[in-house]
């Protein structure tokens, strides 16, 4: 029967009339505030909880920071991105350049002619169909104290490239599994701040070769870093740059992918002429100094020896000077202090540290 049908249906909408939906409309926003409620809570505690929130925080904080400093326009960072960022130093951070290096000059021409230009100047090189491309890691190897870190410094400064100062432990200090979405988030930063310069100081430490009792999650980064890098030809403007004094221990593998290696030695008698002639530019001289004796005695010294050196013998004049105040007459300083230019006999071998001037002014 078609009309009690109909009427029946009439019944039902008069019941779901304007009341039913109004009720249906307010339950539907009470449900849904709630779960929004409840999601939101649930995500500010876990964040409460999660012990990298604040480093997280910081590093986005820094990476904006960057950003803004570097002139670049804001790029949205992913989480990972966002801890790498916190390795990035800008240039005018950056207190070293090639000028205050001495006797590397060959090393710093090669340096400008096979990372600086292809790395700045990518469509001067591109006419080679890529054989001049800038390479795509590139090994400072040598003893201690010799001036590659202070190189690579100078590189990224002078380069004007984005300076990544990758440390091992931004990578391996977090929760097993995540080593890898860091090792990817080096790269993914790196080509979106490009031209980039990664830097890894001492890296046997990090790339040394892979053995079978590696913790999994170690080779894994390994692996990662080696796949990634192999896929660098795609991004021309990021070069590796890694530092050692124990380059045998580097995994061949990854040698391999550093195929620029320059040999920073200990510093030849000319080379630490330069350095010395740096170190003591603005230092006054006896008349009676001689250079030369001072080079020929310091054989065997690295650019940080011979800084060591300096600097002792600095303090050595500065002590003299201090001696000869008066203690009982506080604050009275005869004429202007100044201590005495520097002799060649201020320069000892093996001069005592700082620690022990302290201790000999003390025990006098
Ligand atoms: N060629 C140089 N010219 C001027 N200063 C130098 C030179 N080499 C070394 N020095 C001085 O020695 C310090 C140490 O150098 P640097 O840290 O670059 O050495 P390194 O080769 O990285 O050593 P390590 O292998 O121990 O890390 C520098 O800060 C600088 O003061
Ligand atoms: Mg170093």
């Amino acid at each position: 029967m078609p009309s009690s049908g109909s009427s029946s249906s009439a019944v039902a909408t008069r019941a779901a009339g304007p009341g039913f939906v109004r009720r249906f409309v307010s339950e539907a926003t009470v449900f849904l505030l709630t779960n929004l409620a409840v999601y939101y809570s649930v995500k500010y505690l876990a964040g409460l909880v999660d012990p990298a929130r604040k480093k997280r925080l910081a590093a986005r904080a820094k990476s904006d920071k960057i950003f803004e400093r570097l002139g670049r326009d804001k790029v949205e960072l992913t989480e990972y991105e966002a801890i790498v960022a916190g390795e990035v130093v800008h240039p005018d951070d950056i207190d070293v350049s090639f000028k205050d290096i001495g006797g590397l000059e060959p090393i710093v021409d090669s340096l400008r002619e096979t990372v600086i230009y292809p790395l700045c100047y990518p469509e001067l090189f591109e006419a080679t169909s890529g054989l001049l491309s800038a390479p795509k890691g590139v090994l400072l190897y040598g003893p201690p104290g010799c001036g590659k870190t202070m190189l690579a410094r100078a590189l990224a400064k002078e380069s004007g490239a984005t300076f990544m100062n990758l440390h091992i432990s931004t990578l391996t200090d977090k929760f097993f599994g995540e080593s890898q979405r860091l090792v990817n988030a080096v790269f993914s930063l790196a080509q979106k701040l490009q031209p980039t310069l990664v830097f890894i100081d001492e890296i046997d430490a990090f790339l040394r070769e892979r053995k079978s009792m590696d913790h999994e999650a170690t080779s894994m980064m390994k692996s990662e870093f080696m796949s990634l890098w192999d896929g660098l030809s795609s991004a021309p403007r990021l070069v590796i740059v890694g530092a050692s004094n124990r380059p045998e221990d580097i995994d061949a593998a990854f040698l391999r992918r550093m195929p620029k290696r320059f040999p920073v030695a200990l510093p030849a008698a000319d080379q630490r002429r330069k350095i010395l002639q740096l170190l003591l530019a603005k230092v006054e001289l006896d008349p009676t100094f001689d250079l030369d004796a001072l080079v020929q005695r310091t054989h065997g010294y690295s650019g940080s020896d011979l800084k060591e050196l300096c600097r002792n013998a600095a303090m050595r004049t500065l002590r003299e000077r201090l001696r000869q105040l008066k203690p009982d007459v506080p604050n009275f300083i005869p004429g202007p202090m100044r201590a005495r230019p520097l002799r060649n006999a201020d320069f000892v071998p093996g001069e005592s540290t700082v620690v022990d001037d302290v201790h000999a002014l003390q025990l006098d």
